[in-house]
């Protein structure tokens, strides 16, 4: 069959009843469905899949003869998306296997887009909600911490207080993580935007001697982005380089223009901490991963770093060496300017 000879991986049954066994077992991305079956009729075997949890989305084409109109009517009103009559010519099936495949392909990606803002508007408005009652215990513990006297109290409320911080965090950065990106683009500069991050960073360092070396790029196009969020990529970037050097140490940033791509600007943020390992490397990006035990640190600040940076339509890549330091370089897109 000339679909094998095209790569495709085909499995083919002889009957109605074998074919919806392999449909639910294999789960495949099309279905072929002969009209004519032994034991059974196709368009009947079609409106068992499409009633199926398995096979519900799976495209399905019916194979039928030209002289049977009624059979493509009642194939097309069990669920059946295309039919294609046979003689079969090989380039049609071809061109109709691979239609019916991207399709089903983009509606599938829809499907994910759309779950995705929905879980991400749920999570947003849950957070809201938990935000606001958990303001007044957070508020009315800190009263308490002033009034109760006996310690063992006081360490009962303290660690009540601390607890209720540490969701307080924790919801934050939930919000910020599922927060959908609505704001319109602005022209900003990446150099700006840098020097603002490092001024906001810096203010949780304080009194520890953590020195920057600034090596911003003058002259670098603007960007066309959400500049408070990407502030927010680079302040995450920065105060993780800062908590990995609590004796202090160097925070180098570089910005300028990709030698292998003219449409781009990118910033390089060098530390002189500890590194990450090679296992830790493949993780640090993941929601809720975390090395650090405090309880202001969810594991968020990278995840949340590069969804920004893919949302800019960037990429964000990450070097390390144990011992000696690490390097995240955020890549953004030049965008084509119009001044009218
Ligand atoms: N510059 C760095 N050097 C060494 N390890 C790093 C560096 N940046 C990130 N990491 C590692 O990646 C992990 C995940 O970082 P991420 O910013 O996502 O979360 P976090 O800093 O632990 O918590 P949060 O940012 O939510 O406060 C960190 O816990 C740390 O182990
Ligand atoms: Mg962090």
């Amino acid at each position: 069959m000339r679909l094998k000879e095209e790569s495709y991986d085909v499995r083919s049954a002889d009957d109605g009843q074998s074919g919806l066994d392999i449909a639910w077992e294999w789960k495949p991305d099309l279905i072929l469905l002969d009209v004519i079956l032994p034991g059974a009729y196709g368009t009947e075997i079609c409106a068992l899949l499409k009633n199926h949890p398995k096979t519900r989305h799976t495209p399905i084409l019916l194979v039928t003869s030209m002289d049977r109109p009624e059979d493509i009517v009642n194939g097309l009103a069990a669920g059946a998306n295309d039919y294609i009559c046979k003689p079969v010519n090989d380039l049609e099936l071809q061109a109709r296997v691979a239609t019916h495949l991207r399709t089903s392909r983009i509606l599938g990606e829809m499907v994910d887009i759309e779950k995705h803002l929905s879980l991400g508007r749920l999570t947003a408005g849950l957070c809201h909600e938990v935000n606001n009652p958990l303001t007044v215990v957070l508020g009315q513990l800190e009263l308490l911490t002033t009034m109760t006297g006996d310690t063992r109290q006081q360490k009962c409320v303290r660690l009540a207080f601390e607890s209720a911080r540490r969701i307080q965090a924790l919801v934050k950065a939930m919000r910020d993580y599922s927060e959908p990106f609505m704001k319109p683009m602005s022209v900003c500069s990446l150099n700006a935007i840098i020097e603002r991050a490092i001024a906001i960073a810096s203010l949780g360092w304080a009194g520890r001697p953590i020195s920057i070396d600034s090596r911003l790029s003058p002259g670098l196009p603007p960007i066309l982005g959400d500049q408070e969020k990407l502030q927010q990529v680079f302040i995450n970037i920065i105060t993780n380089a800062s908590q990995v050097m609590p004796n202090g140490g160097t925070i180098t940033t570089v910005t300028g223009r990709p030698l292998t791509d003219d449409r781009g600007v990118f910033a390089a943020i060098t530390d002189t901490g500890k590194g990450i390992s090679k296992a830790n490397l493949a993780r640090i990006f993941d929601p809720f991963w975390t090395t650090k035990e405090n309880w202001q640190s969810p594991g968020l600040g990278l995840s949340v770093a590069r969804r920004i940076v893919e949302e800019h339509q960037g990429h964000i890549e990450v070097e390390s060496e144990e011992g000696k330091g690490t390097t995240f370089r955020v890549c953004l897109p030049i965008r084509q300017i119009t001044t009218e």
